[in-house]
């Protein structure tokens, strides 16, 4: 096997911390690769005016595969705050380097695997009708399309002339009309059959190879009738390419209420960007929250694959660090996947289920204590020796 070049992009805060801890546990699994750091987040804003530097731009399209940790966002103002005083008034403008990429690179496929770990102390439980408990295991397999609607970014307040003009052609803008321009403010949902077509085939197809019956588009088409719309009619036509797999729909409301009510029904299921960042959230909730979501971000020549959380910066400077490495080890077992390397992946998934299971070893968050210096005393392992289990378990 050729040698891989992994870009490795570590970013602010925590991501320092986890980023580390995951490529100890690739090179304990044999996954032969070498690391070339790039920069990311918020040093490269406040020095170079840029948090997604040109040069990491290059690093991953030469080598098309990124590991990253969390950067730090700030709003427009705190951000231009911030700067360097040489790059003050330059009229730099700071956008989040993680939506950028995946911009950049056209990462529109976006996939975050929510799977209970037996033994868990975090996974969600729900009474019986006997007034007992059980805990549903949860397998499901979010497809977020990444790229497009609500975070499109094509949005105004005060629309230019011909913007409103072009509104004004749809009957129902009757009611804004008389909306002076600094009282309006619209953010567009724009989807495009292309990218629908790609994220419901992904959806199908990752089904389909992994044994899931359904493929539940979640979106609202009720009343986003053209946009949610555009989705459901893609998922009517490719499902008949999968008759092993059923298409289910559901509207993203009603989503969130089923979810504490039969999570485990749910398989793999496939939403445009807003809606998809809230399913995916929810469902992450159920089996563990931020400490133990994964995510990948997908295109044709370059995959990035990062945990849910950000940068954490409370947790930043404790010493030792004691946050959960498992969202970005996890993480790592997905780009292991990607590349092919699936038996690694497991084995890699199979030890961060034999620490869970094992409960001798568990971050602060596992424990349900509040982060801090004092949660090491209270029993917390910190994050070196979580990983320190995870790598003993490795088989
Ligand atoms: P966050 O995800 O950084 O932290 C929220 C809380 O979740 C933390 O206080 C901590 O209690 C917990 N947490 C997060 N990661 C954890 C881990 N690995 N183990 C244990 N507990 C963990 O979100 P927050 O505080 O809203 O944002 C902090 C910064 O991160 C902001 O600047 C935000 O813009 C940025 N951010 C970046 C993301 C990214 O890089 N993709 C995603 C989300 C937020
Ligand atoms: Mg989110």
């Amino acid at each position: 096997m050729a040698q891989r070049t992994v870009v490795s992009m570590p970013g602010d805060g925590i991501g320092k911390v986890v980023l580390p801890e995951a490529v100890r546990v690739l090179e304990a699994v044999g996954f032969e690769a070498d690391y070339v750091h790039a920069d990311i987040g918020w040093d490269s804003w406040v020095n170079e005016g840029n948090p997604l530097p040109e040069r990491t731009v290059e690093l991953l399209r030469e080598h098309g595969l990124g590991l990253f940790g969390a950067i730090t966002s700030k709003p427009k103002h705190e951000a231009s705050a911030e700067l360097r005083p040489e790059l003050q008034d330059k009229g730099l403008v700071y956008y989040s380097p993680i939506v950028s990429l995946r911009q950049t690179f056209d990462l529109d496929v976006c996939i975050r695997p929510c799977r209970s770990f037996q033994g868990n102390p975090l996974n969600f439980i729900r009474r019986t009708a006997d007034g007992g408990f059980e805990e549903p295991p949860v397998d499901a397999v979010i497809f977020r399309q990444n790229t497009e609607g609500l975070y499109g970014g094509v949005e105004w307040t005060d629309p230019p002339e011909q913007v409103r003009s072009a509104l004004a052609t749809h009957k129902k803008f009757g009611m804004f009309a008389d909306t002076p321009g600094p009282d309006l403010a619209i953010s567009t949902r724009i989807f495009t059959r292309h990218r629908c077509h790609r994220i419901v085939r992904a959806a199908f197809e990752y089904a389909a190879k992994h044994g899931y019956r359904s493929v539940t588009v979640c979106e609202k088409p009720n009343v986003l009738r053209e946009t949610s719309g555009m989705m459901e009619e893609e998922a009517r036509k490719i499902q008949k390419e999968f008759p092993g797999v059923q298409h289910w729909s559901t509207n993203i409301d009603a989503q969130m209420m089923w979810l504490t009510k039969n999570p485990e029904d749910y398989g793999v299921i496939v939403a445009g960007n807003m809606f998809g960042d809230i399913v995916s959230d929810a469902f992450a909730g159920l089996v563990g929250g931020l400490g133990f979501a994964c995510s990948a971000n997908i295109g044709d020549q370059v995959a990035v694959f990062e945990p849910t959380h950000g940068s954490a910066p409370k947790y930043e400077k404790l010493d030792p660090p004691i946050v959960n490495p498992i969202a970005m080890i996890l993480t790592a077992a997905m780009m292991l996947d990607h590349v092919g390397e699936t038996d690694r992946a497991t084995r890699v998934r199979n030890a961060v289920g034999a620490v869970v299971a094992e409960g001798r070893v568990r971050a602060y968050d596992m424990m349900k204590l509040p982060g801090g210096p004092d949660v090491i005393e209270k029993g917390a392992a910190t994050t070196t020796q979580l990983t320190d289990a995870i790598l003993e378990q490795l088989v």
